[in-house]
């Protein structure tokens, strides 16, 4: 059976996890190493309720896990936030991140947020793909602003209005 709920501190080692393994075998996230439970309970810590982290649990495992993260500590962008999602490796592809991303941009709504923005990897097709159909929009590419895997790497900007 499959749940998706707040993410509370318990389930940190499992987040941490499915985001190691991005960081190790994929460009969707720009960290190229590892992070420590440390640095991910600094991670946790700092969103505050208006910005959720989301996790899909299934027969009691954590497979999944979303985040609205603030966009700028500048106060005027206190209502805009920033999705990450990540899908453990063996579980993509079965609608997950599809229902992760519906919950979360729900969560952060009811939690006052106005706009939230997408950073993704150019080649990145699935997650492009999930937020044209949730309603992101495109608003420009930042040319060969990362450099992973000793490729350079473009990011497409999307963003919607919640
Ligand atoms: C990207 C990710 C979060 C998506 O979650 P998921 O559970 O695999 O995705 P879902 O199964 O909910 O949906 C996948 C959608 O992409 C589509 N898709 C799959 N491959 C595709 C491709 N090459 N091009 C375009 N669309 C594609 C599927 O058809 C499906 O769309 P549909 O619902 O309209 O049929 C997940 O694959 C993941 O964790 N990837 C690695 C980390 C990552 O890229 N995170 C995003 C960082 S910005």
């Amino acid at each position: 059976m499959s749940i998706f709920r707040k993410a509370t501190l318990d389930d940190l080692q499992a987040i941490s996890d499915i985001y190691n393994e991005a960081i190790v075998n994929t460009t969707a996230t720009f960290d190229t190493q590892p992070k420590t439970l440390e640095e991910q309970k600094d991670w946790f810590n700092s969103h505050k309720p208006k910005y959720p982290i989301i996790v899909a649990e299934i027969d009691g495992s954590i497979v999944g896990w979303a985040a609205l993260s603030e966009w700028s500590d500048r106060c005027a962008y206190t209502d805009t936030a920033e999705i990450s999602v990540y899908i453990r490796n063996g579980y993509r592809g079965k609608g997950i991140g599809s229902r992760l991303i519906n919950e979360t941009l729900q969560a952060g709504k009811g939690a006052g947020l106005h706009t939230v923005i997408a950073r993704i990897e150019k080649s990145n097709a699935t997650m492009i793909h999930l937020c044209e159909k949730k309603g992101f929009i495109h608003i420009g590419i930042m040319k060969e602003v990362g450099r992973k895997f000793n490729r350079l790497l473009d990011v497409v900007m999307m963003q919607i209005i919640l």
